[in-house]
Parts: structure tokens; C-alpha cells; sequence
């Protein structure tokens, strides 16, 4: 038998019933992620993009069908396995960066730490260690006001990474950035990937496809295409963005 994929999907049906009326989200997916690759899902507003992260992240649960991850079923756990998995199996990085105002830098990376019950000092040299990984290192005392979007991001992309989780889910990661700092989180999560993680983010901006292995479209809940892209296809990139600081340094 092959190797259990990282995530696998079949058949999944979810349904929203809002009053009378029954919207269809996500009807009949079925696709394999594998270990290493980073996936994106793209498609038109309402085609069910959000949906399908949720249930990869066991945010949500399917009316039917199979999720499988690393071999497991996880499409039918109850809430409180639901929430054991998303602790050490998965990362988020959302939009808007979802970051406490009132903490540093690492006092935010190690969140997770926290709430798994490590006392903070005991998660700081980790939180250091990846803040220097996202190229950071000089902002860890920082607070999220000052700090730039694309540094908030990159506090972000390292709180993800804490838990050493094997799937990292992202919705809308450049969402609120400028192409150029952009493409930097697009080069880190790239990276990210490249190291055995799965990344998978939900993109409205075409041109973070070029930094993915495989994009699939979503239309009307089901799956329009689904394609590998050959890394030698990609457009040369700046892989000094990810470490060159904006910062002057002092
Ligand atoms: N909690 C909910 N209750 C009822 N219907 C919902 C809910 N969440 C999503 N839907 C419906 O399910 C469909 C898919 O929504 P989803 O949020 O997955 O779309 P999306 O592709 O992420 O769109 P966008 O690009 O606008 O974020 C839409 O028709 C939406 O109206
Ligand atoms: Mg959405």
C-alpha cells in the first residue's frame, strides 16, 4: 500500500441550512495533499474556499464523506478531539494577523506554548529561535503597533510554526499586504513547505500561485481544476526579502 497522504479527501458534502434554505458549500471534494507541498485554493467569492479550510483544520465538521490526515479520520471527531488536533497537528495565519495587542513579538509567537500549558519563560528561547527564522530577531520586544504589516505577519507565520505543527492553513496570508512584503511571507511559507511541512492557503491574489507547488480552483463548491506546478516553472524570486530586514539598523 502507498504512504497515507498528508491529507486526504473524498466525497465531502457540508451544507449550511440558514432558515428554509440549504446552501451547498462544498459538494462532492475529493483531492490528496502531500507532506512538503504547498497547496493553493483559489476561486471565486462564495465557492466554498473558507469552508474547505475549516474542515481541513477540524474547525468544522462535513455532512459526509472522508477526511483523512496522515491516515486518520478526522472529519468525524467530537469537540474536544477536534480541538486536541488543532493544538498540535495544525497552524493559522489569517488576514489580519490575529495578534494580541498587549504582547511582545515572542510573548505572541509563544501563545500556543501557553495555552498548552508551558509557562512562558520556558517557551522563550523557542519564540526567539523563530522570530531570528522569520527574520525578526530584532523586533522580539516589540509590541504588534510597532511593528509593520508584514513584520505582524511574520510574528504571525512564526506562532504558527511554535507547536511544530505538520499542516500550516493560511486565508488571505497577503491579504492585507503590499506585493513586496507579500512575496516575502509567499517565500517563507514556500520554505516552510519545502522543510516537510503542508501548507495550505486560500489566495484571492494570482500571483501568489507562482510561489506554490499545486493550485486548485474551487467553483460552486466543487473542484474546477487541480494542477501541479513544476517548481523550475516559477518565476525568479528575491530570496533576500525573507531576511533583509526594512529596519535601519542601529
Ligand atoms: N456559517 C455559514 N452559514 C450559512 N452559510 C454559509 C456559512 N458560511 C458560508 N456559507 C455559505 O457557503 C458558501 C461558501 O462560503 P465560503 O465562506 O466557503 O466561501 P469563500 O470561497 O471563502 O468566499 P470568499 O472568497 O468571499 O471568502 C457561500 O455561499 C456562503 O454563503
Ligand atoms: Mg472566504
Amino acid at each position: 500500500m502507498s504512504e497515507p497522504a498528508m491529507l486526504e479527501l473524498s466525497d465531502i458534502i457540508k451544507q449550511y441550512r440558514v432558515g428554509e434554505q440549504t446552501v451547498r458549500a462544498l459538494d462532492g471534494i475529493g483531492l490528496r495533499i502531500e507532506a512538503g507541498e504547498f497547496t493553493s485554493i483559489i476561486g471565486p467569492s462564495g465557492s466554498g474556499k473558507s469552508t474547505m479550510l475549516h474542515l481541513l483544520g477540524a474547525l468544522d465538521s462535513p455532512d459526509s464523506g472522508s477526511i483523512r490526515f496522515q491516515g486518520n479520520e478526522i472529519g468525524t471527531l467530537n469537540e474536544e478531539q477536534q480541538s486536541e488536533f488543532r493544538r498540535h497537528k495544525v497552524g493559522f495565519i489569517f488576514q489580519f494577523f490575529n495578534l494580541l495587542p498587549t504582547l511582545s513579538a515572542w510573548e505572541n509567537v509563544a501563545i500556543p506554548k501557553l495555552l498548552d500549558g508551558t509557562g512562558l519563560r520556558k517557551a522563550k528561547p523557542k519564540a526567539l529561535e523563530l522570530l531570528e527564522r522569520v527574520g525578526l530577531s530584532n523586533r522580539a520586544e516589540h509590541r504588534p503597533a510597532e511593528l509593520s504589516g508584514g513584520q505582524m505577519q511574520r510574528v504571525a507565520v512564526a506562532r504558527a510554526l511554535i507547536m511544530d505543527p505538520p499542516l500550516i492553513l493560511a486565508d488571505e496570508p497577503t491579504g492585507n499586504l503590499d506585493s513586496k512584503t507579500g512575496a516575502a511571507i509567499l517565500e517563507l511559507l514556500g520554505d516552510i513547505a519545502g522543510n516537510g511541512n503542508s501548507v495550505v492557503m486560500v489566495t484571492h491574489d494570482m500571483g501568489a500561485v507562482q510561489y506554490c507547488d499545486r493550485v486548485i480552483t474551487l467553483r460552486d463548491g466543487k473542484i474546477g481544476s487541480n494542477d501541479r506546478v513544476e517548481r523550475s516553472a516559477r518565476a525568479e524570486r528575491d530570496t533576500d526579502a525573507v531576511v533583509d530586514d526594512d529596519s535601519v539598523r542601529a
